[in-house]
């Protein structure tokens, strides 16, 4: 896509929510990937604290920090003119209190330039997303498997299978919104409860691994691309293999340096026929010289 695109703002997103047009949702964590979401037309972008565990290698999310996402933030902002980019705040960056969710929200805004925060969890985090509303901070709320309590949750496994726990869900849902967040992702939830749970909320729902009656669709890049390796979620579906593609690419480098066939004569930098030459004789000339002084005081 290479025409001028007006960047995604939240009526843009309502007015697709109220169109039924669906929402396409990805994360990224780096410039090269973000502006190639941004050229194809994804309209958000979320910059997940997943970059603990698909980018930096940690076996959960919980070790990455404010000011690692907030790197991998900026590098986000810098490449994306269309994309409206989210940043998803880290453990303990809002758990702890008001004030500190509305410093580290504001820190997303000001140092790295989203245009929203994410955070986990939903009747017990009323208040941080009203406090940071207050703030002028957009919040998306995010229910259902909420990666952060996986240890509260039994793991990472899909919520919401019973009626006590997918009631519980719808009350968190339209706490979210009270709250005054401007979007909700429910992750791992089934189809049906999310569908329940759209109806009963009117701000856009987002939904990684909710079905396809929400609003849009969010995926990992390195699930969808095949680059994440411990495990694949039920809910992905792998649009290319680029672990192939590359460790094929290494096996041939490292091939091609070994036989010498790479670097090729046209990766080289040229030179003159008549400066190499001078640059010869005058090597021979000082080499000669430096012998025969050695010589001399030997
Ligand atoms: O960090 C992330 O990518 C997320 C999604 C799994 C929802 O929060």
């Amino acid at each position: 896509m290479s025409e001028k695109r007006k960047k995604i703002t939240i009526p843009h997103i309502n007015e697709m929510k109220r169109r039924g047009e669906k929402i396409s949702f990805l994360t990224a964590y780096d410039y090269p990937t973000a502006l190639l979401e941004d050229r194809a037309g994804i309209e958000l972008i979320l910059v997940g604290d997943s970059a603990a565990m698909c980018l930096l290698g940690h076996e959960t999310t919980l070790p990455i920090t404010m000011d690692e996402m907030i790197t991998l933030s900026s590098a986000v902002t810098r490449a994306t003119q269309y994309a409206f980019v989210i940043g998803d705040m880290p453990y303990m960056s809002y758990q702890p209190s008001n004030e500190v969710a509305v410093q580290n929200a504001g820190r997303f805004m000001a140092e790295a330039g989203v245009d929203a925060v994410k955070l986990e969890g939903g009747v017990r985090m009323v208040d941080r997303i009203s406090a940071i509303t207050n703030g002028g901070i957009p919040v998306m709320g995010h229910i259902g498997l909420t990666p952060q309590s996986y240890t509260q949750q039994g793991g990472l496994r899909s919520q919401g299978k019973d009626v006590e726990s997918a009631l519980q869900l719808i009350r968190d849902a339209e706490a979210i919104e009270a709250a005054g967040a401007f979007a909700l992702l429910i992750e791992a939830v089934p189809a049906e409860v999310a569908e329940l749970i759209k109806e009963r909320v009117s701000i856009p729902v987002l939904s990684i691994g909710a079905g396809g009656a929400c609003d849009g669709q969010l995926l990992i890049v390195h699930d969808i691309l095949g680059l994440f390796e411990a495990f694949t979620p039920r809910f992905v579906r792998r649009y290319a293999n680029l672990s192939e593609i590359m460790s094929e690419a290494f096996t041939s480098y490292r091939d091609e340096v070994r036989s010498g066939a790479f670097p090729g004569q046209e990766h080289q930098y040229p030179i003159s026929e008549e400066e190499i030459g001078a640059l010869r004789s005058s090597l021979e000339w000082s080499e000669k010289t430096a012998v025969k002084v050695q010589t001399r005081t030997a």
